[in-house]
């Protein structure tokens, strides 16, 4: 046995027993680092005669190769071991029930306007969606509300001091400049609903200088009045879930549908508590009508050919009456304690067939 032998032997035997990566490591610093044991002996190659080397470099190589081998299986074997044992350290059961509570909870308001997509997903409405800094003709004038009309004081609107020239800019009064964009970009029929953020210079208990509405829009050949109350009939029992909703339409005036109607749900206060359903009471909760022909025409359509329907509501409002919060205001706190009591889990996903009510 040579010395080379007997160096491989001891070195392979280390490798052998390194049981960390640090140990090993060490290993290869001490045989093949700058003043390694293997690299000190490939040094002595250069000072030997031609006939010395001839004998020594294969035998030396050998035991470089052998050692550089040795120590990459190792460090798989150590690799594999250390993830097998990760493995199984962390195994999961699961099967075990999803107990653990999570840290936060979803708005009420998120939660609302997941239930109203939920509810108008399954009537076949589309999700759409538009800028909170709109363009005033999106806004206003392709909605038949043009300069100068009485409407755009009613909206106590933001401008934006630094729009374009080209167009004003406005923070949008409504989401019924949705119906506008969706509208010119998509052919019909439509059928969309559009909830999002609004603003108007407006704040006391029961306003916000930023709410949420939810709009919706049909267009379509040979849409009628009908369609609209059947709708908004089949998305106030879902949404409420009671079957016995009561819905009034009353004649009202809104510049963009034509002829306009405000929806009241019949509501009893019986022991000072809301509750939906049947009519001794009334709360109004939506504006709607058929859009008005000057909208379609405004928007590229031919309204001789297409009519629709639409309607615009508070996502703030609605769940105020479905969960019983009193104070608007309180939506915008983001007191905690407000939030864990009106907060909805991450884990109640609203699906019709659970019940949209968490
Ligand atoms: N945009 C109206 C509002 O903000 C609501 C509405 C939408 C009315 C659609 C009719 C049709 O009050």
């Amino acid at each position: 046995m040579t010395d080379t032998d007997a160096l491989r032997d001891q070195i392979l035997a280390e490798i052998a027993a390194a049981a960390s990566p640090e140990a090993l490591e060490s290993v290869r610093v001490a045989a093949m680092g700058k003043s390694g044991s293997v690299t000190a002996l490939l040094k002595t190659l250069g000072g030997m005669d031609p006939e010395a080397r001839s004998e020594a470099g294969p035998r030396f190589n050998g035991l470089r190769e052998a050692v550089t081998a040795a120590l990459a299986a190792r460090k798989i074997d150590l690799e594999t071991a250390a993830l097998n044992a990760r493995l199984i350290a962390e195994r999961q059961d699961m099967s075990l029930p999803a107990a653990v509570a999570a840290a936060g909870t979803i708005h009420p308001i998120s939660q609302v306007m997941d239930e109203l997509a939920e509810i108008f997903a399954d009537l076949g409405f589309a999700v759409a969606s538009g800028p909170e800094i709109e363009t005033d003709w999106h806004n206003f004038t392709a909605l038949n509300i043009p300069e100068s009309h009485p409407a755009r004081a009613m909206h106590d609107t933001f401008y934006i001091a630094q729009s374009p020239p080209e167009g004003k800019l406005v923070l949008r009064t409504h989401t019924s400049p949705v119906q506008v964009r969706t509208m010119m970009s998509q052919a019909p029929p439509i059928r969309i609903i559009a909830p999002g953020r609004v603003y108007r210079s407006d704040s006391d208990a029961t306003h916000t200088p930023m709410f949420h509405q939810i709009e919706g829009l049909v267009i379509d050949r040979g849409i009628t009045l009908a369609h609209l109350k059947w709708t908004l009939e089949t998305f106030v029992k879902a949404f409420f879930e009671v079957d016995d909703v009561t819905l009034r339409l009353r004649p009202s005036y809104f510049p963009f549908t034509e002829p306009s109607v405000e929806v009241d749900v019949g509501c009893s206060w019986a022991g000072g508590k809301l509750s939906i359903g049947g009519s001794d009471s009334w709360m109004e909760i939506l504006g709607s009508g058929m859009v008005h022909p000057r909208v379609i025409a405004a928007c590229g359509l031919d309204p001789a050919e297409w009519q629709g329907f639409a309607f615009g509501t508070g996502v703030d409002r609605l769940a105020m009456l479905k969960y019983g919060m009193t104070d608007l205001r309180a939506f915008f706190d983001a007191d905690l304690r407000w939030l864990k009591h009106y907060g909805f889990s991450a884990f109640d996903v609203p699906t019709l067939s659970a019940g949209v009510g968490a």
